[in-house]
Protein backbone atom coordinates (compact mmCIF):
# COMPACT_ATOMS: atom_id res chain seq x y z
CA UNK A 1 0.00 0.00 0.00
CA UNK A 2 3.08 2.23 0.89
CA UNK A 3 4.64 1.65 -2.51
CA UNK A 4 1.01 2.15 -4.44
CA UNK A 5 0.60 5.90 -2.89
CA UNK A 6 3.80 6.72 -2.74
CA UNK A 7 6.41 5.47 -5.77
CA UNK A 8 6.66 8.16 -8.23
CA UNK A 9 7.41 6.48 -11.58
CA UNK A 10 9.54 8.13 -14.04
CA UNK A 11 9.13 7.83 -18.02
CA UNK A 12 12.15 5.88 -19.04
CA UNK A 13 11.23 3.43 -16.19
CA UNK A 14 10.70 -0.05 -17.13
CA UNK A 15 8.93 -2.61 -15.16
CA UNK A 16 9.36 -6.64 -15.29
CA UNK A 17 5.73 -7.66 -14.49
CA UNK A 18 5.55 -11.39 -13.43
CA UNK A 19 3.08 -14.24 -12.21
CA UNK A 20 5.28 -16.12 -9.35
CA UNK A 21 7.09 -19.40 -11.25
CA UNK A 22 6.47 -18.11 -14.63
CA UNK A 23 9.85 -17.16 -14.89
CA UNK A 24 10.63 -13.95 -13.43
CA UNK A 25 14.39 -14.86 -12.67
CA UNK A 26 15.09 -15.88 -16.03
CA UNK A 27 13.92 -11.78 -17.76
CA UNK A 28 15.77 -10.03 -15.22
CA UNK A 29 18.82 -12.01 -16.12
CA UNK A 30 18.20 -11.13 -19.62
CA UNK A 31 16.79 -7.56 -19.00
CA UNK A 32 19.81 -6.67 -16.68
CA UNK A 33 22.07 -7.93 -19.60
CA UNK A 34 20.94 -6.87 -22.44
CA UNK A 35 19.94 -2.82 -20.74
CA UNK A 36 23.51 -2.53 -19.71
CA UNK A 37 25.61 -4.93 -22.04
CA UNK A 38 27.51 -1.56 -22.95
CA UNK A 39 28.94 -1.76 -19.01
CA UNK A 40 29.38 -5.18 -19.08
CA UNK A 41 30.45 -7.78 -21.84
CA UNK A 42 29.43 -11.45 -20.47
CA UNK A 43 32.68 -12.75 -21.17
CA UNK A 44 34.51 -10.12 -18.55
CA UNK A 45 33.48 -9.90 -14.77
CA UNK A 46 29.65 -10.24 -15.86
CA UNK A 47 27.75 -9.01 -12.40
CA UNK A 48 25.43 -12.15 -13.31
CA UNK A 49 28.76 -14.40 -12.29
CA UNK A 50 28.73 -13.14 -8.83
CA UNK A 51 25.31 -11.68 -8.17
CA UNK A 52 21.86 -13.36 -8.19
CA UNK A 53 19.55 -11.75 -10.74
CA UNK A 54 17.29 -10.91 -8.01
CA UNK A 55 20.04 -9.11 -6.14
CA UNK A 56 20.72 -6.73 -9.63
CA UNK A 57 16.39 -6.33 -10.33
CA UNK A 58 15.65 -5.89 -7.06
CA UNK A 59 11.48 -6.06 -6.57
CA UNK A 60 9.72 -2.75 -6.78
CA UNK A 61 8.21 -2.82 -3.28
CA UNK A 62 11.44 -3.95 -1.40
CA UNK A 63 13.71 -1.27 -3.82
CA UNK A 64 11.23 1.49 -2.52
CA UNK A 65 10.94 0.20 0.74
CA UNK A 66 14.43 -0.24 1.56
CA UNK A 67 15.16 3.31 0.13
CA UNK A 68 17.37 0.83 -2.36
CA UNK A 69 18.87 3.83 -4.85
CA UNK A 70 22.66 2.01 -4.72
CA UNK A 71 21.61 -0.47 -7.39
CA UNK A 72 20.60 -0.40 -10.49
CA UNK A 73 17.67 1.21 -9.98
CA UNK A 74 19.53 4.36 -9.29
CA UNK A 75 20.65 3.82 -12.83
CA UNK A 76 18.77 5.17 -15.86
CA UNK A 77 16.50 3.55 -17.05
CA UNK A 78 15.45 2.21 -13.97
CA UNK A 79 14.84 -1.38 -14.17
CA UNK A 80 12.80 -3.34 -11.31
CA UNK A 81 10.01 -6.19 -11.19
CA UNK A 82 7.28 -7.02 -9.85
CA UNK A 83 4.43 -9.58 -9.26
CA UNK A 84 2.28 -7.17 -8.18
CA UNK A 85 -1.49 -7.63 -10.42
CA UNK A 86 -1.82 -4.78 -13.26
CA UNK A 87 -5.35 -3.29 -10.70
CA UNK A 88 -2.80 -2.70 -7.90
CA UNK A 89 0.47 -1.36 -9.34
CA UNK A 90 0.92 2.43 -8.48
CA UNK A 91 -0.87 4.49 -10.62
CA UNK A 92 1.87 6.70 -11.78
CA UNK A 93 3.07 3.30 -13.53
CA UNK A 94 -0.31 2.83 -15.23
CA UNK A 95 -0.30 6.48 -16.15
CA UNK A 96 -0.50 6.95 -20.06
CA UNK A 97 1.13 10.21 -19.34
CA UNK A 98 4.00 9.52 -18.20
CA UNK A 99 4.81 6.83 -20.71
CA UNK A 100 7.30 4.36 -18.61
CA UNK A 101 7.21 0.63 -19.91
CA UNK A 102 6.05 -3.07 -18.95
CA UNK A 103 7.08 -6.11 -20.05
CA UNK A 104 4.54 -8.97 -19.15
CA UNK A 105 5.96 -12.63 -19.37
CA UNK A 106 3.09 -15.02 -19.10
CA UNK A 107 3.81 -18.72 -18.63
CA UNK A 108 1.49 -21.28 -19.46
CA UNK A 109 -0.68 -22.16 -16.07
CA UNK A 110 0.52 -26.03 -15.74
CA UNK A 111 4.12 -25.44 -15.60
CA UNK A 112 3.60 -22.78 -13.88
CA UNK A 113 1.46 -24.63 -10.97
CA UNK A 114 4.11 -27.57 -10.49
CA UNK A 115 7.08 -24.76 -10.66
CA UNK A 116 5.06 -23.74 -7.49
CA UNK A 117 4.07 -25.99 -5.76
CA UNK A 118 8.09 -27.27 -6.14
CA UNK A 119 9.09 -23.80 -4.85
CA UNK A 120 6.62 -23.58 -1.76
CA UNK A 121 7.29 -27.03 -0.88
CA UNK A 122 11.05 -26.35 -0.15
CA UNK A 123 10.68 -22.61 1.10
CA UNK A 124 7.89 -24.18 3.33
CA UNK A 125 8.94 -23.39 7.16
CA UNK A 126 10.04 -26.49 8.86
CA UNK A 127 7.12 -26.19 11.52
CA UNK A 128 4.34 -26.53 8.71
CA UNK A 129 3.00 -29.74 7.81
CA UNK A 130 3.92 -30.48 4.13
CA UNK A 131 1.60 -29.22 1.46
CA UNK A 132 0.02 -31.81 -0.67
CA UNK A 133 0.42 -31.48 -4.51
CA UNK A 134 -3.82 -32.27 -4.12
CA UNK A 135 -4.29 -29.81 -1.53
CA UNK A 136 -2.17 -27.46 -3.57
CA UNK A 137 -3.53 -27.68 -6.41
CA UNK A 138 -6.98 -27.76 -4.71
CA UNK A 139 -6.02 -24.09 -3.60
CA UNK A 140 -4.53 -23.13 -7.28
CA UNK A 141 -8.00 -23.92 -9.03
CA UNK A 142 -9.43 -21.86 -6.32
CA UNK A 143 -7.76 -19.03 -7.27
CA UNK A 144 -5.88 -18.68 -3.77
CA UNK A 145 -2.51 -18.31 -4.14
CA UNK A 146 0.06 -15.41 -3.78
CA UNK A 147 -0.27 -12.41 -5.99
CA UNK A 148 -4.38 -13.81 -6.81
CA UNK A 149 -5.36 -15.94 -9.44
CA UNK A 150 -3.44 -16.78 -12.46
CA UNK A 151 -5.96 -15.81 -14.94
CA UNK A 152 -7.07 -12.35 -13.35
CA UNK A 153 -3.12 -11.67 -13.44
CA UNK A 154 -2.62 -12.88 -17.09
CA UNK A 155 -5.62 -11.25 -18.62
CA UNK A 156 -5.32 -7.81 -16.29
CA UNK A 157 -1.85 -7.38 -18.06
CA UNK A 158 -2.92 -8.82 -21.59
CA UNK A 159 -6.35 -6.71 -21.95
CA UNK A 160 -3.98 -3.86 -21.32
CA UNK A 161 -1.35 -4.89 -23.49
CA UNK A 162 -3.67 -4.58 -26.16
CA UNK A 163 -5.07 -1.38 -25.55
CA UNK A 164 -1.71 0.23 -25.47
CA UNK A 165 0.63 -1.90 -27.24
CA UNK A 166 3.43 1.02 -26.88
CA UNK A 167 3.67 0.69 -23.54
CA UNK A 168 3.75 -2.92 -23.34
CA UNK A 169 5.78 -6.27 -24.13
CA UNK A 170 4.25 -9.06 -23.56
CA UNK A 171 6.43 -12.19 -24.02
CA UNK A 172 5.90 -16.01 -23.03
CA UNK A 173 7.91 -18.51 -21.45
CA UNK A 174 7.15 -20.62 -24.25
CA UNK A 175 8.23 -18.33 -27.05
CA UNK A 176 11.50 -17.45 -25.23
CA UNK A 177 12.29 -21.30 -24.81
CA UNK A 178 11.30 -21.82 -28.25
CA UNK A 179 13.14 -19.06 -29.79
CA UNK A 180 15.15 -16.73 -27.21
CA UNK A 181 17.26 -14.88 -30.38
CA UNK A 182 14.18 -13.54 -31.38
CA UNK A 183 12.74 -12.31 -28.48
CA UNK A 184 15.75 -11.00 -26.51
CA UNK A 185 15.81 -8.80 -30.10
CA UNK A 186 12.24 -7.65 -29.54
CA UNK A 187 13.17 -7.09 -25.50
CA UNK A 188 16.01 -4.92 -26.55
CA UNK A 189 14.13 -3.04 -29.09
CA UNK A 190 11.17 -2.28 -26.24
CA UNK A 191 13.99 -1.33 -24.14
CA UNK A 192 15.01 0.84 -26.79
CA UNK A 193 18.55 -0.03 -26.96
CA UNK A 194 18.06 -2.34 -30.26
CA UNK A 195 21.30 -4.89 -31.22
CA UNK A 196 23.45 -3.43 -33.86
CA UNK A 197 24.13 -5.00 -36.92
CA UNK A 198 27.67 -4.96 -35.67
CA UNK A 199 26.45 -6.90 -32.32
CA UNK A 200 24.42 -9.47 -34.06
CA UNK A 201 27.35 -10.64 -36.45
CA UNK A 202 29.37 -10.74 -33.32
CA UNK A 203 27.53 -13.10 -31.57
CA UNK A 204 27.13 -10.78 -28.98
CA UNK A 205 22.88 -11.78 -28.54
CA UNK A 206 23.96 -16.13 -28.58
CA UNK A 207 26.02 -14.97 -25.65
CA UNK A 208 23.96 -13.15 -23.83
CA UNK A 209 21.26 -15.66 -24.16
CA UNK A 210 24.37 -18.82 -23.06
CA UNK A 211 25.18 -16.19 -20.05
CA UNK A 212 21.68 -16.03 -18.86
CA UNK A 213 20.48 -19.67 -19.38
CA UNK A 214 19.30 -21.63 -16.57
CA UNK A 215 22.26 -24.53 -17.13
CA UNK A 216 25.08 -21.85 -16.71
CA UNK A 217 23.30 -19.68 -13.84
CA UNK A 218 22.67 -22.67 -12.16
CA UNK A 219 26.50 -24.27 -12.07
CA UNK A 220 27.31 -20.77 -10.39
CA UNK A 221 28.73 -20.51 -6.60
CA UNK A 222 26.48 -17.27 -6.04
CA UNK A 223 23.58 -19.54 -7.39
CA UNK A 224 24.62 -22.57 -5.54
CA UNK A 225 25.39 -21.64 -2.08
CA UNK A 226 24.03 -18.25 -1.66
CA UNK A 227 21.17 -16.53 -0.85
CA UNK A 228 19.08 -13.59 -1.73
CA UNK A 229 18.22 -11.07 1.22
CA UNK A 230 17.52 -13.61 4.39
CA UNK A 231 15.35 -16.00 3.62
CA UNK A 232 15.65 -17.21 -0.63
CA UNK A 233 17.72 -19.90 -0.83
CA UNK A 234 19.06 -18.92 -4.49
CA UNK A 235 19.20 -22.57 -5.66
CA UNK A 236 15.80 -22.98 -5.21
CA UNK A 237 15.10 -20.59 -7.92
CA UNK A 238 16.56 -22.82 -10.73
CA UNK A 239 15.26 -26.22 -11.13
CA UNK A 240 13.90 -27.77 -14.31
CA UNK A 241 13.22 -24.57 -16.77
CA UNK A 242 11.30 -26.76 -19.12
CA UNK A 243 8.37 -26.61 -20.95
CA UNK A 244 5.63 -29.13 -20.39
CA UNK A 245 6.88 -30.86 -17.09
CA UNK A 246 3.88 -31.39 -15.68
CA UNK A 247 2.81 -33.92 -17.60
CA UNK A 248 5.04 -35.73 -14.78
CA UNK A 249 2.54 -34.47 -11.87
CA UNK A 250 -0.86 -33.44 -12.86
CA UNK A 251 -3.66 -36.58 -13.19
CA UNK A 252 -5.50 -36.65 -16.48
CA UNK A 253 -8.63 -35.42 -13.80
CA UNK A 254 -6.18 -32.78 -12.51
CA UNK A 255 -5.65 -31.00 -16.15
CA UNK A 256 -9.51 -31.55 -17.27
CA UNK A 257 -10.47 -29.49 -14.32
CA UNK A 258 -7.52 -27.09 -14.87
CA UNK A 259 -8.40 -26.93 -18.51
CA UNK A 260 -12.04 -25.99 -17.81
CA UNK A 261 -11.90 -22.98 -15.91
CA UNK A 262 -8.47 -21.71 -17.64
CA UNK A 263 -11.20 -21.99 -20.68
CA UNK A 264 -14.34 -20.29 -18.28
CA UNK A 265 -12.17 -17.52 -17.53
CA UNK A 266 -10.13 -16.86 -20.00
CA UNK A 267 -11.89 -17.89 -23.48
CA UNK A 268 -12.59 -15.20 -26.35
CA UNK A 269 -9.09 -12.98 -25.33
CA UNK A 270 -7.13 -13.78 -27.37
CA UNK A 271 -4.59 -16.25 -25.63
CA UNK A 272 -4.16 -19.73 -25.73
CA UNK A 273 -2.07 -22.51 -23.86
P1 LIG B 1 10.63 -24.95 -13.11
O1 LIG B 1 10.27 -25.06 -11.66
O2 LIG B 1 9.54 -25.41 -14.03
O3 LIG B 1 11.92 -25.57 -13.43
P2 LIG B 1 10.55 -17.66 -11.21
O4 LIG B 1 11.88 -17.18 -11.64
O5 LIG B 1 9.42 -16.76 -11.63
O6 LIG B 1 10.52 -18.00 -9.78
O7 LIG B 1 10.27 -18.99 -12.05
C1 LIG B 1 10.92 -20.19 -11.72
C2 LIG B 1 10.93 -21.10 -12.92
O8 LIG B 1 11.81 -20.59 -13.91
C3 LIG B 1 11.46 -22.48 -12.55
O9 LIG B 1 10.80 -23.39 -13.42
C4 LIG B 1 12.94 -22.35 -12.86
O10 LIG B 1 13.60 -23.57 -13.03
C5 LIG B 1 12.87 -21.54 -14.17
N1 LIG B 1 14.09 -20.79 -14.45
C6 LIG B 1 14.95 -20.19 -13.59
N2 LIG B 1 15.97 -19.63 -14.24
C7 LIG B 1 15.77 -19.90 -15.56
C8 LIG B 1 16.52 -19.60 -16.74
N3 LIG B 1 17.66 -18.94 -16.70
N4 LIG B 1 16.01 -20.04 -17.91
C9 LIG B 1 14.86 -20.72 -17.99
N5 LIG B 1 14.12 -21.05 -16.90
C10 LIG B 1 14.57 -20.64 -15.71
Amino acid sequence: MAVRQHFQARQNDITLAVFPKSGTTWLKALAFSILHRQHYTPSQNHPLLTSNPHTLVPFLGKAFLDQDLTSNIAHSPRLFSTHTPYHALPPSIKSFAIGCRIVYLCRNPYDTFISAWHFFTKARPDNLEPLSLNDAFDMYCRGVFAYGPFWDHVLGYWKESLERPQKFLFLTYEDLKDNPILHMKRLAEFMGVPFSVEEEKEGLIEEISRLCSINNLRELDVNKTGKTGSLLVNKTLFRKGEVGDWVNSLTPEMVERLDKIIKEKMDGFGLTF
